[in-house]
């Protein structure tokens, strides 16, 4: 009885054996090259010099962000174009234009040409027609457009969505402001819901530009939404941006963003035109004025504004 016992249990233990065996290989071959990689295993492949170098890396100091002419020039409210910069570099794009060849606007800088072509085309392919509604503008027609918005709105109302003379990219022809054949929300902020410009905010990036002025990014631009006010950067940095999910060039950058107290002070060369501009300054009521004299000069400021009355 007890003999069989023994060979009774001896077999029992040689079946676990075999189960358990037959399992630990099963795993082995089949399923373990299909478990999911344990925490170890993935530091290994990050640290893998391949895989890490298909991971791209973008040299923030590849192209100067202060030369007029480097595709990565950052233009805004604190940084200022030279009065005399005029691009060397101006053609007139292969794309439908709003006005005749030769005007001024209708010229763009030569190293986005290209890149503005297959972006039209692109639209094209998707059933959208752009338009080149304004390109270049030297520092004199800045001058004059924004001085006419001034003279229309109020200094306070116009710094919001027009650049003063020598900050506005469209000096340095690597912006462009598009809009549809048939002049719909031309710029207007309506044009962010028409196709073409949901396509726009959607597609520019692959085609290297960015859309400079989002809705979300007011308060870093100091501008409101521009949804057809297209900004060249490359698709290096355009793709960047957006893997990054960041929309601005001052954040990616790291970049000083908008004062309005720093960045709406203006410099008046003689006190009659200062006044002239002060007239056209409509204060509202609740904006409280402060003045003082510093070193012969009045600075008379607001909670938005800051005006510096030289010589006075
Ligand atoms: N509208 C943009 C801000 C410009 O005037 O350049
Ligand atoms: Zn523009």
């Amino acid at each position: 009885m007890l003999r069989r016992n023994f060979f009774l249990n001896k077999k029992l233990v040689i079946i676990v054996l075999a189960i358990l065996l037959f399992g630990i290989s099963f795993y082995w071959l089949v399923l373990h090259d299909n478990a999911p990689k344990s925490p170890t295993q993935t530091i290994v492949k990050a640290n893998n010099p391949e895989v890490q170098s298909a991971v791209p890396v973008i040299d923030k100091a590849k192209y100067s962000t202060t030369d007029p002419a480097s595709p990565w020039v950052v233009v805004n409210k604190q940084r200022p174009l030279p009065r005399t910069y005029i691009p060397t570099n101006l053609v007139t794009p292969n794309i439908l234009l709003s006005e005749v060849t030769n005007s001024e606007n209708m010229h763009i800088s030569n190293v986005m040409n290209d890149a503005l072509s297959k972006l039209v085309v692109g639209a094209k392919q998707s059933g959208y027609s752009l338009m080149l509604v304004s390109g270049y503008r030297s520092y004199t027609t800045q001058s004059s457009v924004y001085n006419g918005y001034v003279k229309q709105d109020g200094q306070i109302k116009a710094d919001t969505y027009s650049a003063q003379p020598g900050h506005s990219e469209h000096q340095t022809g690597l912006a462009v402001d598009l809009g549809r054949s048939d002049r719909k929300c031309q710029l207007e902020s309506c044009f962010g819901d028409l196709p073409e410009g949901k396509w726009l905010t959607a597609n520019a990036y692959e085609y290297g530009f960015i859309i400079r002025y989002t809705k979300n990014k007011q308060q870093i631009t100091g501008y409101s939404y521009e949804p057809w006010h297209l900004r060249y950067v490359g698709t290096e940095l355009s793709r960047e941006i957006y893997r990054n999910n960041l929309e601005t060039l001052e954040e990616f950058f790291g970049l000083q963003l908008y004062s309005p107290r720093k960045t709406n002070s203006r410099l008046f060369e003689s006190p009659s035109l200062a006044q002239n501009r002060l007239s056209s300054f409509n204060v509202s009521k609740d904006m409280s004025l402060s003045e003082k004299s510093v070193f012969g000069s009045k600075i008379i400021a607001s909670k938005t504004h800051e005006f510096v009355l030289r010589g006075l």
